[in-house]
């Protein structure tokens, strides 16, 4: 099989080097990708954007199987386009990425179908928006609707803080269109977990949990990013609480799209808040996370490559069973450029990436590299390391990252140290 992937983070570094090792796989590119990836797929030069070049490059080349990594895609329609022109494609269509597109769509749904999340409203008027906030009690949480980076939610402790974001995202000032419709919802105390579930349009597969770190800094200090860290499973998953998982909030979630006419094809990734033993749903994702999919990828046994075309063509019945997950724990430790997820700089040069890869069970992803005239690997973007080791508990794996981490020479970048700190005694 011929296969593209989309995308450049440590997120596809490691969705290739999983796709790599198929029997299957005659050849994998990548659009655009990143030095990690080129050790295992040849890099593709067009933007993860460019919907109109990678479906010509697809057809162009006979490509089999197209995989979308990120949102940003999904949501301008790639797989829509793909589709149209006959090509297999692992993700959802736009209007199934509306789940995670659009916040008032997906709490639409859970409401519609009985699904548990938190109590909310949607607003467009300030008047109305700021009279909810009245009504209900504080700590109350105002979202804007569409994509925001990672910084549309905001938790408002008084209600003066609540009128001030309701204010700022209507009116546009905050996030342009994506902030001009809000979702006003009730504040919810729990543990957080992320779970994740391949769907193919009717049936699921269901894969495993994660934890993920979004703050900067130590301690859960700092401004929020991407992800600085994250392990797999998550502590606190019982048999039971995935029960609950599956069957009240993932399965019902792919009838509803069914029954909406958007069918959803791709990996749903849930955002949950654990009450009182009880999952609610705080948001979907239509990809994989970054960096979950690195401890995913490290953890699973089967062909990914296998899985994703059995999700892409409706066939996930067929594969149930094919699908399991190391008993081990995986980590993964960010490392990001000095300043992130403010400005950094770039072309800063990377050393000690063969030497953190001797460390047993290790792998480094690439996420922001790039080679410079010298062949050497400097950084490009923000996060741009993902050191990512399995081992038999939380503890193992943690030292054999840290370990690598510190083989690895780049004065210019930073990581923190207490990644999986929740799970530990
Ligand atoms: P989201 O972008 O929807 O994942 O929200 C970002 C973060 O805000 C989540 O990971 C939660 O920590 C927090 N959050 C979002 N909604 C709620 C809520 N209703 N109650 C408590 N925390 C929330
Ligand atoms: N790590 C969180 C995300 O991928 O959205």
């Amino acid at each position: 099989m011929k296969v593209l992937l989309v995308g450049s983070g440590g997120r596809e570094h490691a969705l290739a080097w999983a796709l790599a090792q198929s029997d299957n796989c005659s050849a994998l590119y990548c659009a655009p990708g990143n030095a990690g990836i080129e050790q295992c797929a040849e890099l593709v030069a067009i933007q993860a954007e460019d919907v109109d070049r990678l479906t010509t490059f697809s057809k162009d080349n006979e490509i089999d199987l197209v995989i979308i990594g990120p949102e940003a895609p999904l949501v301008l329609g790639l797989a829509d386009r793909l589709h149209d022109a006959g090509i297999d494609v692992f993700g959802p269509s736009a209007k199934a990425a509306q789940l995670e597109g659009s916040k008032g769509f997906m709490k639409d749904i859970c409401k519609k179908y009985g699904i548990p999340t938190a109590a909310y409203e949607r607003f467009t008027d300030v008047t109305k928006a700021k009279k909810f906030i009245d009504d209900n009690a504080i700590p109350i949480v105002v979202k804007a609707d569409g994509l925001a980076a990672g910084k549309g939610v905001i938790i408002c402790e008084t209600r003066q803080q609540a009128y001030m974001a309701v204010e700022e995202m209507l009116s546009g000032a905050a996030f342009g269109d994506a902030g001009q419709s809000v979702v006003i919802e009730e504040f919810m105390d729990g543990e957080e977990l992320s779970y994740f579930a391949l769907a193919d349009g009717k049936t699921i597969l269901p894969l495993t949990s994660a934890q993920d770190h979004k703050r900067a800094f130590d301690g859960d200090q700092g401004p929020n990013t991407g992800g600085m860290g994250a392990y797999s499973p998550a502590h606190m998953m019982t048999a039971d609480l995935e029960e609950k998982i599956i069957h009240r909030i993932i399965e019902p979630t792919v009838k509803a799209m069914a029954d909406e006419g958007a069918p959803f094809t791709g990996v749903l990734f849930a955002g949950l808040m654990v009450v009182d033993g009880e999952p609610k749903l705080i948001e979907y994702n239509a990809r994989f996370g970054d960096p979950e999919c690195q401890t995913l990828v490290a953890r699973l046994q089967g062909d990914l490559l296998k899985i994703l075309q059995a999700s892409a063509q409706g066939r996930l019945d067929d594969i149930k069973g094919q699908v399991s997950w190391s008993e081990q724990t995986a980590m993964c430790v960010v490392m990001a450029a000095k300043g992130y997820p403010g400005s950094y700089e770039k072309n800063t040069l990377i050393q000690g990436l063969s030497e953190a890869e001797e460390v047993e069970n290790t792998i480094v992803f690439h996420a922001g590299t790039s080679k410079n005239e010298d062949g050497d690997i400097v950084s490009v973007g923000g996060r741009v390391l993902g050191i990512t080791a399995t081992g038999d508990n939380i503890g193992h794996a943690r030292r054999l990252a840290y370990e690598a981490v510190e083989r690895v020479n780049w004065p210019d970048g930073f990581c923190r140290h207490d990644i999986g700190h929740r799970a530990l005694p």
